[in-house]
């Protein structure tokens, strides 16, 4: 007789994307009898709003990079339950963890909860989630617990449709295609398709697979690093740790000295995107055939530990 097997779902989302996409993953194991599955929002104490004003949106920005803590309503579970196994359902804010997750890891509850265990992270957010998922691998070793899996799911346009329609979703609510853009976020079919992960988990925890800590969901294409957008996101992170700091230092998130600072901040990320992201693009298609055996290398690096392979994916 396999053991009964409880996993802890932790996951928070504004437009309901990312709620409706983790319960597609883990609709196999709510079905299954031999598992429990035990369900924490996570709700911030000060709710941030959706659809997004341009200056709230960008004032939240300093402290998503840097992982600063905020306040998130208590846990409606015992602080000493144990779980077999945690899935982290989060999406990207600044190419970080959003606030509600990287605050959720620093809380006395996620040392208690991970330590010791696997822990498999689930991601829905535009394209941009490498330097995100850095930063959850040292919130989770923090907290003792052991990564097995990550899955992303990104929006389903390609990166110039998304630089509109994304930006676009976040600040107007506004989902729908228009003109010659795609819907904004994460395809349904993409949500639906992340049911297999959720067979893989409940069939991997009546082996007991999990307890080896290795990777479950090997096979199954849970993730695909584009390695084009490594280096965007290496540039980007380091003026966003940079002048993260300057509006930290300048003011409080909502004082009206930062705010004018984030209206300078604006303008240097426009002019940012207009110059340096087409010379970058320029740049590495001139560098290419040179760095490409290290973007390879790369590549294989963000897409551990489950891998970009799809070898079993019709193979139920
Ligand atoms: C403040 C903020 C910053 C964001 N920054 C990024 C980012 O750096 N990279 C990315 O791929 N998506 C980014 N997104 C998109 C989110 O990851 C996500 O797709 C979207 O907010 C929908 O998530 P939801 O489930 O909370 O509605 C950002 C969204 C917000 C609100």
């Amino acid at each position: 007789m396999p053991h009964h097997k409880k996993v802890l779902v932790v996951h928070y989302s504004q437009s309901g994307q990312l709620d409706d996409a983790i319960r597609y993953c883990i609709l196999p194991l709510l079905n299954d009898k031999s598992v429990s599955v035990t369900d924490l929002r996570l709700k911030p104490s000060k709710p941030f709003p959706f659809p997004w004003n341009v200056l709230d949106f960008l004032s939240v920005f300093p402290e998503s990079v840097y992982c600063d803590k905020i306040s998130l309503e208590p846990f409606d579970i015992n602080k000493n339950e144990e779980f077999d196994l945690i899935i982290l359902a989060y999406q990207v804010w600044f190419l970080s963890p959003s606030l509600p997750m990287s605050s959720f890891l620093q809380s006395a509850e996620a040392k208690t909860w991970l330590n010791d265990k696997p822990v498999i992270t689930f991601i829905a957010c535009r394209n941009m989630w490498l330097t995100a998922q850095e930063k959850m691998k040292r919130l989770i070793a923090q907290n003792g617990g052991v990564l097995c899996d990550n899955i992303a799911l990104i929006d389903g346009g390609n990166s110039l449709e998304t630089f509109i329609t994304t930006p676009r979703w976040l600040l107007t609510g506004k989902k729908d295609k228009f003109w010659f853009f795609s819907s904004a976020g994460v395809k349904k079919s993409d949500m639906e398709n992340s049911a297999r992960f959720g067979r893989a988990i409940s069939g991997a925890l009546k082996n007991d697979i999990e307890k080896s800590k290795r990777p479950l969901l090997k096979g199954l294409g849970a993730v695909n690093v584009n390695e084009k957008l490594i280096m965007s996101e290496k540039i980007g992170h380091r003026s966003f740790l940079i002048w993260g700091k300057l509006l930290k230092k300048i003011g409080k998130p909502k004082s009206r000295i930062r705010r004018v600072f984030i209206c300078i901040y604006l303008l240097f990320l426009v002019l940012m995107i207009i110059t340096v992201v087409p010379l970058t693009l320029l740049l590495r298609a001139l560098f290419y055939p040179l760095i490409i055996k290290k973007l390879k290398k790369q590549k294989a690096y963000y897409e551990e530990p489950s891998g970009s392979e799809n070898f079993k994916e019709n193979n139920e």
